[in-house]
């Protein structure tokens, strides 16, 4: 890589931001296609979080990828916001075009995207989401337009039904929202075609932890998880076993990067490029612990 007196400035802010695949994933996808980009990580704690947006605007910083904690706040600091920022009230990418910033959220359509390349059609299906956090919201509205049936079930029931009835407003009624229990899991399974896991169960240290007992998974499920730390989470190990089809929260996290690659370089994004840069981290980051 050549950095030049023209080089764009690319990154991501979050706190903590120490252990993003953001710069390895993107910056291959640069060099890849020897793009005069260069992408960084920068910590940014919540009280700093409009002056970091001055300094995008002040040093022209091209794009950036917003992560926890400032999804959400960072929203009043840009100047235009997508339909999909509008719904979710957050955002995860930023576009600077000429001193004016452009908020977008390429969580929901990363998802998407992870199902149907994975050959996964959303079209008529049944979609039992797991979770009703921002992720799990991401997810909900890029799917709710093509599916058949949407059922949201999260801890606090709530914000499932909160969730449902806020997407029920904007796509008919077709989305229900209820309790995570062990029954309303075991029942909806029965005629899911597609379970996705928005919540962090699963997630490193607790590796062990799966939200749906081996048991109920069957061939003919399509299973997606958001968490990717492990890349092979103890609900994806159970659903192979079971004969499903398993799409990793790699996935997702390589095409939300894509789609935020593409609205900063109007270029079509190397996903596989992407994925083994992810993976290569991913490896790496396991064998030291
Ligand atoms: P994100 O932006 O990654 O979605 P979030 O908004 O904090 O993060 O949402 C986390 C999700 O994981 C929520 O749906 C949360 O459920 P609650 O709303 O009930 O808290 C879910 N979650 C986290 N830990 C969980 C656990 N041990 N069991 C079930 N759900 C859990």
């Amino acid at each position: 890589m050549v950095i030049s007196g023209k080089t764009r400035v690319c990154g991501v802010i979050g706190d903590p931001i120490a252990h993003t695949l953001s710069p390895t994933i993107q910056n291959a996808a640069f060099n890849h296609l020897k793009l005069d980009f260069v992408f960084l990580a920068f910590r940014v704690k919540p009280a700093d979080l409009e002056n970091a947006i001055r300094g995008m605007r002040g040093l022209g910083i091209h794009g950036l990828n917003v992560t926890m904690p400032h999804k959400s706040a960072v929203i009043k600091y840009l100047d235009q916001l997508d339909s999909t920022v509008q719904f979710l009230g957050s955002a995860n990418t930023i576009l600077n075009r000429d001193g004016k910033l452009f908020g977008f959220n390429t969580d929901g359509i990363g998802a998407l995207k992870a199902l149907q390349e994975n050959g996964v059609a959303l079209y008529d299906k049944k979609v039992l989401l797991l979770g009703a956090g921002g992720a799990a919201k991401a997810i909900a509205f890029a799917f709710a337009e093509e599916i058949g049936e949407l059922v949201i079930l999260n801890r606090a029931a709530e914000k499932a039904a909160e969730l449902a009835a806020a997407l029920n407003r904007v796509f008919g009624t077709k989305i229900v929202g209820g309790a995570l229990s062990q029954s309303a899991v075991q029942q909806n399974l029965q005629d899911a075609d597609i379970l996705v896991n928005a919540t962090s169960v699963g997630m490193h240290p607790n590796v062990n932890q799966s939200l749906v007992p081996a048991q109920w998974l069957k061939p003919d499920l399509a299973v997606m998880d958001i968490v990717y730390n492990p890349v092979e989470t103890k609900l994806a190990k159970d659903a192979k076993a079971a004969g499903a089809k398993v799409i990793s929260g790699v996935e997702m996290l390589i095409h939300q990067g894509a789609a935020s690659f593409e609205i900063w370089t109007g270029c079509p994004a190397p996903v596989e490029v992407m994925r083994q840069a992810a993976l290569s981290q991913l490896s790496s980051a396991g064998a030291e612990k």
